[in-house]
């Protein structure tokens, strides 16, 4: 018989010990699930959908033999997460078929933790103690969606470079997953214990395997220091004059936020809301937007209930695995688009990683022109591209492009693959600091986040911007709807027509299309990224699908204005866009297609 494993586990802190835990690979048979199509950001469904004997394993084993197989063999995999429900199980599991598969050892955060853009910072610069480096990682998120029993859990597949898989490489992962017979596991290895820091050291078939479990929010700060001045934030955050607050909403960042703002950077331990990571969020909807970030919203001086508490100076939020920011001001909100604008445009005075200038900016298509005005401006190279981080990634790997950002609270810079929610924080953060360098003591008043907004829009002109959701609708309507818009765009005269009728003060559509994109660097397509009506005025609307719900169809609708008279760039944005939002309903029929007479959020 064999011995109980468990007992002949060596676990040593930090270091490779002599293998004990012997393991054997089990070939386990399976059949195919239906829909294991990795969206754009993976496979995201509900837990119990993952809970289903063999679902999880077959997704997994789906993307072990969609990697070239010295990928596998004696590769170093990260496994972690936003710590959702589900998340321990699923790193035991993955941890097993890793083993099973002759990887060499999975490196594992702390109680499974590890938020998105950790991972990708850890598979850039982590060097194991025996000089090891990550080939790829399992990501288990579901983002911004709600976790907990009945909510979602998700998992995504990132490579070498720190980036989400490739539609080539996830293409794959998917039709392996319509073929699978068999998968492998380590049955008998014991779980390891992922609450304490160590390396657990195991044996099998293919020689020794190690799970390395560590703490990412040492090497995560490591990397931001070679970004940020940490000092001149410093002294911002710790000046009486400045008041700050953070609402990891439950989520991850909670892991790393005490450690960053309060342990590095001075700011008092009040300044966060929400910082104990939890496998449901607490019940709420981690997602950083001014619906959902009802605390930190309230806090800030912009809820309904009037508060005599004089609002922080600065605040900002993040989703459950980190990547998305939202950044407040006192009673004042700065859209995603303007905020990566705003970065670019101050990025080289403020920001040490920047200082010898930028490579290029990029947005996504949906994401409102402002970047675009300051491209120009700067006279820098400039990149839009679909919806979806990814998209970024080649530009950057080709050095193309320094900072980029999404419409969807997503920002981030070639520091790593993916969209970095504190990444965005310490940005801001370095902005204030540099323009309040000479106020920080003193009578002056000091330099706002209103007022660095309100400067830019005098300078660049503004782009009035709404995004209008309509969540789980039923997805056949959805459909209807879209193709109604597409077939609609063969005849531009009669598009003007009804917008005539709908509204007399909106300009003339002068083209209209579904996106399309070449990248670059590697010369793929992509289709169908988004209907647009583009306005003789410089207005857009765009129409599309989300791709990263888990129920029915989410309808986005982006709706964006360019102002640049400076005179009148201090309007209210729902007030200056409603008869484009009038249009935009109207055109497409919203209320018949959907039964919707309101989206579910707007932002
Ligand atoms: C994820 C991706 C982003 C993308 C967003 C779009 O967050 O990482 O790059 O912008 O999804 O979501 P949607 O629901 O609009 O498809
Ligand atoms: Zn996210």
């Amino acid at each position: 018989a064999t011995p109980p494993l468990a007992s002949l586990v060596d676990r040593q802190p930090n270091a490779g010990g002599p293998a004990m835990g012997l393991f054997t690979v089990t070939k386990k048979a399976t059949t195919p699930f239906e829909g294991q199509k990795p969206g754009t950001s993976g496979l995201r469904k509900k837990v119990t959908v993952f809970q289903q004997p063999h679902y999880l394993q077959n997704f997994v084993q789906s993307t072990f033999n969609a990697l070239p197989a010295e990928e596998v063999k004696g590769a170093t995999i990260v496994v972690s997460g936003d710590g959702r429900y589900f998340s321990k199980d699923a790193v035991q599991i993955i941890t097993k078929m890793a083993a099973a598969n002759g990887a060499r050892r999975v490196w594992v955060g702390l109680n499974s933790l590890m938020s998105t853009p950790a991972v990708s910072a850890v598979i850039r610069e982590r060097v194991g103690a025996d000089g090891s480096k990550a080939t790829g990682a399992f990501i288990l998120t579901a983002s911004h969606n709600p976790g907990g029993p009945t909510e979602d859990f998700g998992i995504k597949y990132n490579m070498g470079n720190g980036g989400p898989a490739p539609e080539s490489v996830t293409d794959k992962i998917f039709s392996n997953t319509t073929t699978i017979s068999e998968y492998l596991i380590a049955e008998d290895l014991p779980d390891v214990d992922i609450s304490v820091v160590g390396v657990t050291s195991f044996s099998g078939p293919e020689g020794p395997f190690d799970v390395d479990v560590f703490d990412s929010s040492v090497d995560y700060i490591k990397l931001m220091k070679t970004i940020f001045d940490f000092e001149a934030i410093k002294k911002l955050l710790s000046s009486p004059k400045f008041t700050f607050c953070y609402d990891a909403l439950h989520g991850v960042a909670g892991a790393y936020a005490k450690h960053i703002f309060v342990e590095e950077l001075g700011a008092d331990e009040s300044a966060l809301l929400n910082c104990v990571p939890k496998e449901d969020f607490g019940g709420g909807h981690p997602d950083p937007n001014l619906t959902y970030a009802k605390e930190l919203v309230e806090r800030m001086g912009l809820g309904k209930s009037s508060s005599n508490v004089e609002p922080p100076e600065f605040g900002a939020a993040a989703d459950g695995d980190a990547d998305r920011n939202m950044i407040l001001g006192k009673r004042f909100f700065v859209t995603p688009s303007d905020s990566v604008a705003i970065i670019a445009a101050n990025a080289v005075q403020s920001i040490p990683y920047f200082a010898s200038g930028l490579k290029g900016v990029a947005r996504s298509m949906p994401t409102s022109a402002a970047l675009d005005v300051v491209a120009k401006n700067l006279n820098l190279k400039f990149f839009e591209v679909p919806t979806g981080w990814k998209f970024f990634g080649n530009l950057m790997d080709a050095g193309m492009c320094s900072i980029c950002g999404e419409e969807s609270f997503g920002t981030g810079s070639d520091h790593i693959r993916e969209k970095d929610g504190i990444w965005a924080v310490l940005a801001w953060l370095s902005i204030l600091a540099f323009k309040n360098k000479d106020n920080l003591e003193g009578d002056n008043k000091l330099v706002s986040v209103e007022d660095i907004v309100r400067q830019h829009w005098a300078t660049y002109g503004r782009h009035y911007y709404t995004r209008y959701d309509y969540e789980n609708v039923d997805a056949g309507a959805a459909k209807e709807l879209m193709a109604n818009l597409v077939s609609m765009q063969s005849s531009l005269s009669d598009v003007n027509k009804l917008i005539k009728d709908i509204r007399s003060d909106v300009s003339e559509v002068v083209a209209a299309d579904e996106f399309e994109y070449k990248d670059p660097v590697d010369g793929s397509v992509s289709k169908h990224q988004g209907i647009r009506y583009l306005f003789g005025d410089g207005s857009r609307l765009v129409f599309r699908l989300s791709g990263t719900g888990s129920v029915g169809a989410t309808i986005r609708v982006y709706i964006e204005q360019y102002e640049k008279d400076s005179s009148k760039t201090g309007r209210d944005s729902q007030d200056a866009l409603a008869p484009l939002v009038d249009v935009a309903l109207k055109l497409s029929k919203m209320q018949e297609y959907t039964g919707r007479s309101a989206p579910t959020v707007i932002t």
